[in-house]
């Protein structure tokens, strides 16, 4: 393996929800190591403005104006990518949205915008690009976006945690389903990354937010994005050649930590603090 096994060239990659967060510093990382980007989004202006940014780094792209709760407009996202670049190599099914309810405040109308919003997207644009990948019988490589909340509770989150642990399942199964067509199938569960997304689910610019910060991320700080972005670049790429089925958490050591918190004033550990 060289530095070459990370190069993506001439390979294209279809993201769910491009247009900003974690899914725009991922069409960016993708395209710096070579991809060619398709923008899957409601968001038209931000979709535009990456793809006209993935092309000035000399790759191709192209915003498709897709609302992901709407299988049909994914399936044909995904069938315009086929015929306008011949080929599909990477899925990255980032989209995925929440909202703060107590489960028993929630209704099924809730509910089910949770799991069309996370699981049901992810169903649709697996099915539709995994068909493209097979028929271009070169594999390909699937990364769920799924969250911390998926590998714990989450008060207040349930449905979504549900839905993110929902993922976390469903890659390793399609990663056996598969595997004899040379697909890999990755999970990344990030945590703590600030975005206009992750705003909804905590206030990141309260007062007391570095002690927070210092005391519930081992790392002390919140993520970058393109933190986030160089683990699905490395997933998409040959150096993750003998992976499949892994979720990987990209959270600063949120999930390692699980309820151990550090003082700040001395650097050690404990499982309570006042
Ligand atoms: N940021 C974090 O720390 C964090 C933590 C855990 C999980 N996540 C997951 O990461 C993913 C991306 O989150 P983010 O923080 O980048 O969010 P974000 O709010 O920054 O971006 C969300 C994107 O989704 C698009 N979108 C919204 N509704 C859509 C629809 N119906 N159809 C198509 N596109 C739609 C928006 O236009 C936007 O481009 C989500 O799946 C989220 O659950 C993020």
């Amino acid at each position: 393996m060289t530095r070459h096994d990370l190069r993506l060239d001439d390979k294209v990659a279809f993201i769910t929800a491009g247009a900003n967060g974690l899914g725009e510093a991922t069409a960016m990382q993708l395209a710096r190591f070579g991809a060619d980007i398709v923008i899957a989004d409601i968001d038209a202006d931000n979709g535009n403005r990456v793809a006209h940014a993935v092309r000035e780094l000399g790759r191709r792209a192209q915003f498709i104006a897709t609302n992901v709760m709407d299988t049909a407009q994914i399936e044909s996202a995904v069938a315009a990518t086929a015929e306008q670049f011949g080929r599909l190599d990477i899925l990255v099914n980032n989209a995925g949205g929440v909202r703060q309810n107590n489960f028993m405040d929630q209704n099924e109308r809730s509910w089910r915008k949770h799991i069309d919003m996370n699981l049901v997207s992810m169903l649709a644009a697996t099915q539709a690009a995994t068909r493209v990948m097979i028929a271009g019988d070169r594999g390909g490589a699937i990364i769920n976006v799924a969250s911390s909340e998926g590998m714990r509770g989450a008060p207040g989150y349930a449905v979504y945690a549900a839905c993110k642990a929902g993922m976390i399942s469903f890659t390793r199964s399609m990663a056996l389903e598969l595997s004899g067509y040379g697909i890999q199938v990755h999970a990344v569960a990030p945590d703590m990354i600030p975005t206009h997304g992750l705003k909804g689910i905590v206030a990141i610019a309260s007062e007391g937010e570095n002690m927070a910060r210092d005391r519930y991320i081992p790392l002390g700080r919140v993520g970058e994005v393109e933190e986030f972005a160089n683990v699905v670049v490395f997933l998409a790429s040959g150096m993750a050649s003998y992976l499949t089925g892994v979720t990987i958490p990209v959270d600063g050591g949120t999930i390692a930590s699980s309820g151990w918190n550090r003082s700040p004033a001395d650097g050690g550990w404990t499982l309570y603090h006042e």
